[in-house]
Formats: C-alpha cells, sequence, structure tokens
C-alpha cells in the first residue's frame, strides 16, 4: 500500500501535491479531476489511485496497469494563463521530470520520444495525457496524468509500444512514494522554468529525444508519413523534414523507419 506520510516527507513542493488524494480505485484520474462537478479546484491537487477500471491512454486508447505496483496519477492545474499559454509544453515539461527523477534515482538510462513518451531501452516506461476544459476558447482547468509502470514484472495484452516496468530494468523493487514526491519536486521547478524560459526546457527535451535526426515515420489514423526528424518548434510541434519540404506535425505517434 502506498504510504502518504513517506511520500509527504519528502515533497518539497509549494502547490503540487499539496492538496493530496489517495483512492484504492477510480475509473480515470484524469476524468474525476476534470469535472468540475466533483469539487476540486485548488491548483496543483494531485489524485493517484492504486487502480483504474478506464485508465485512458492517448488518441482514444486505454492505459492498462496492474493494481497496487505503479504511479497512476494526475495533476490539476487552475488558472495559470502563462501556463496554458504553453499548454503544448506541459507535456515535455512532464517527460522531462519522469526522466530526470528515474535517471538521477536508479541510474537507467532514459530516451524521450515525442510528444511524451518516456523509454528505457526502447521500451515504455511511462505515458502521459493531457486533458483540459476550456470556455470561450481558453482553457480553464487542465488535467496532466502521468502513468509509470514501476513495480508491475509482466504485462499481458496488445500494446502500441512495448512496455517495460522500472522493476524489470532495475531489477528489483523501487518505492513509489519517493519517486513520486521527486517526479512532483521536478515537475514544479519544470513549470516554473516553461513560463520563463521555454526554449531552454525545450532543448533539455531535445537532448533526451535520440530519435532526433533520424528518419522517421509519423502515424496518425492510418495515415503515414516518412521523413527526418528536423526539429521541435517553440511551440513543442515535430518538424519533418520530408522532399520538398519541412511540415509541421500536431499529432501522432512517431516510430523509426
Ligand atoms: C499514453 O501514453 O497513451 C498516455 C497514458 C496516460 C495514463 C495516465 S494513468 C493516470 C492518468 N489517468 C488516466 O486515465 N490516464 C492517465
Amino acid at each position: 500500500m502506498f504510504n502518504i506520510e513517506n511520500f509527504d516527507i519528502k515533497l518539497n513542493t509549494e502547490y503540487i501535491g499539496r492538496n493530496f488524494i489517495y483512492t484504492e480505485e477510480i475509473n480515470s484520474t484524469n476524468t474525476f479531476l476534470l469535472a468540475k462537478e466533483n469539487g476540486q479546484n485548488i491548483n496543483g491537487t494531485v489524485m493517484l489511485a492504486e487502480k483504474q477500471t478506464e485508465g485512458k491512454g492517448r488518441k482514444g486508447r486505454n492505459w492498462q496497469s496492474a493494481p497496487e505496483v505503479n504511479l497512476l496519477f494526475s495533476i490539476l492545474l487552475t488558472n495559470d494563463k502563462s501556463l496554458f499559454k504553453n499548454a503544448n509544453l506541459i507535456n515535455f515539461a512532464a517527460s522531462l521530470a519522469v526522466s530526470i527523477s528515474v535517471e538521477n534515482l536508479y541510474q537507467l538510462k532514459t530516451d524521450l520520444k515525442w510528444p511524451n513518451d518516456v523509454l528505457i531501452n526502447g521500451k515504455k516506461i511511462s505515458g502521459i495525457l493531457i486533458e483540459a476544459v476550456s470556455q470561450s476558447g481558453k482553457i480553464e482547468r487542465l488535467v496532466l496524468g502521468i502513468g509509470i509502470n514501476v513495480n508491475q514484472n509482466s504485462f499481458q495484452g496488445s500494446f502500441n509500444y512495448l512496455p517495460t516496468s522500472l522493476r524489470n530494468e532495475l531489477g528489483k523493487m523501487v518505492e513509489r512514494e519517493k519517486l513520486l514526491a521527486d517526479i512532483l519536486n521536478n515537475l514544479e521547478v519544470l513549470l516554473e522554468r516553461l513560463k520563463n524560459d521555454k526554449n531552454n526546457l525545450i532543448e533539455d527535451w531535445k537532448q533526451k529525444c535520440r530519435m532526433l535526426g533520424n528518419r522517421i515515420t509519423i502515424t496518425d489514423n492510418e495515415i503515414e508519413k516518412s521523413g527526418i526528424f528536423y526539429d521541435i518548434d517553440e511551440d513543442g510541434f515535430l518538424l519533418l523534414q520530408t522532399k520538398d519540404e519541412i511540415e509541421k506535425i500536431h499529432f501522432g505517434d512517431v516510430s523509426l523507419y
């Protein structure tokens, strides 16, 4: 069982995770925090679930996870205009936060895959899903959902990308409380950096993206495009160099060609 006290001692943030909701089971932590009706409005509220019955992945996929061994959590961000201006880059801050924690705590090398996956040895350990509610074209509340395969040791089912866990890569169990606190500590700092110096954040993300410069294929709704992964622009979109032009890609799954 997740030990909240142990987590709390290691949390150094000002607002992220200060309002903390722990639940054994929920449909989806993202769905819960996104719905205003559930009464959660405090900026930085974190909900952690041991099990999700309808865990959501990107592009309408499911997020599958064994109960009680992984990290399934969402962070509610409200009323932060300067952050919401760069909503797309929150993905980058989040995947970077996960990557920095994993590398520092366990000396495992991570690789970032556009737009927001964290890989170890070519397999996925973490996925991120951002959802937002807008009014009159302006984001009102935004939920950043993060799933991390921590102590799960086998994976059944079909996956868009082969999964692994920290336990499988390290050969030993990992303390979830310490990992979650460290990620939230990093995330708060990185979100500040996103507001003040987003180019610097993008540069750090690019340093950890080994697909950059390679020949890739982007798949979106069965449409495939191939080219060179040329760059990431200042809004976090992927720039694909094809024969005739540099095309801006907003969505898609990237794979090496
Ligand atoms: C992906 O890689 O497709 C994104 C996966 C995001 C999964 C997390 S788990 C916690 C939060 N709640 C959800 O329903 N999804 C996100």
